[in-house]
């Protein structure tokens, strides 16, 4: 093996340090992630001579990657998805809401490996264990797909079908919609990836062919004055390629850790913010850095306000693996891989290593 070449391990270090974990509301956000306006690429008229339309796209793309490069965000405009299907979405996604709490535990997960349906906001349990303070409703695909062996724990982890409640009664629909639409734009931004990267444009197009990607409707219910400074969300990384994010409005908060320092996603109502998850870290050997992010309660009337988030989290096929590139393992940085699949690794990011070695051994975790 020569000196530059990476030696597979299980798990290459990230971002995430103790430190920022710890660091609550320690440091003002200083910097702005960049706003790019995706509509060269997306919505180039028909009439576009070929050699044009080559070029505005492989300029999105250069911005795009550039942004990711820098913060592992983008904030985008002109990415084609209506602005009445993004009301829609978050619109019966407030009706769910505001339902009775006993009225959306019917939906709860059918058991906490099972990440379908709703997920209340964690009750204080007397610990210092860290809660997020957010009810979430989540779907996968809506076409099932049927390749992992029936009753498996593999099928229970990636391919249990989506739970519908009976009210909203238009919710199903909305979320459908919603879900394919994102899962299109998610697959047309990764080709703008791959050219960013200088890679086939087809690179990541047969890891996605059988994936789960989780869509996320998530609720952080308004708070008092008394909440200042406690954390929304609390410093994490992605665990999927990348993460499609709408926010309805913005009371303030989302804040990323790149470059050693902290940094603002600002709000352009009917942009979505788009970042690099663990996944799409590991294929790009690092060049595109899944970076820790935080919603911090904000300060004054703002805490009093609610925050919607709606994000679709591009998860590819269970066992698409995640080495790097050829094209980019020497030239990352990183001098370690993971040879692990994606279906484990991002169960163990949500289950816990020890319940996912439980439920398939360790042998499927750590190859
Ligand atoms: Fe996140």
């Amino acid at each position: 093996m020569s000196p530059t070449a990476p030696t597979p391990v299980a798990e290459p270090a990230f971002a995430l340090t103790p430190e920022i974990v710890k660091d609550v509301a320690a440091s003002e956000a200083t910097a702005t992630i960049a706003l790019i306006d995706l509509s060269p690429a997306l919505a180039a008229p028909a009439d576009q001579d070929p050699v044009s339309r080559e070029q505005a796209e492989k300029q999105v793309a250069d911005l795009l990657v550039g942004s990711f490069r820098e913060t592992g965000f983008a904030v985008v405009t002109g990415h084609q998805v209506p602005c009445e299907l993004l009301d829609a979405m978050a619109a019966v996604s407030r009706a769910f809401f505001a339902l009775p709490l006993e009225e959306k535990l019917r939906v709860g997960f059918p058991s906490p490996e099972v990440i379908r349906g709703y997920e209340p906001v964690p009750a204080p349990d007397g610990s210092d264990r860290e809660i997020n303070l957010m009810e979430s409703f989540l779907i996968n695909q809506p076409s099932q797909v049927r390749d992992m062996a029936p009753g498996s724990a593999q099928e229970r982890l990636w391919r249990w079908p989506s739970i519908w409640p009976d009210q909203p009664v238009e919710l199903q629909g909305v979320f459908e919609r919603y879900y394919r639409t994102m899962d299109a734009l998610g697959a047309r931004l990764l080709e703008l990836v791959a050219l960013g990267l200088d890679l086939p444009r087809d690179w990541f197009a047969d890891k996605f062919d059988r994936h789960f990607s989780n869509l996320a409707s998530n609720h952080y219910p308004p708070l008092d004055d008394t909440a200042e400074g406690q954390i929304r969300n609390r410093p994490h990384t992605d665990h999927g390629a990348m993460t499609l994010l709408h926010r309805p409005s913005e009371p303030g908060g989302l804040e990323v850790h790149a470059q050693g320092h902290w940094w603002r996603v600002g709000f352009e109502p009917g942009s979505l913010v788009l970042n690099v998850g663990d996944i799409l870290d590991r294929w790009t050997n690092g060049q595109l850095p899944a970076t820790p992010h935080r919603v911090l309660v904000p300060a004054g009337a703002a805490a009093r306000q609610g925050r919607q988030s709606i994000a679709l989290f591009q998860q590819p096929n269970p066992d698409a693996s995640v080495a790097p590139a050829p094209q980019l393992a020497a030239a990352g940085g990183r001098d370690r891989v993971s040879l692990e699949a994606a279906g484990p690794h991002i169960s163990r990011k949500e289950l816990g290593s020890a319940t996912v070695e439980a439920l398939l051994g360790r042998r499927e975790t750590s190859r």
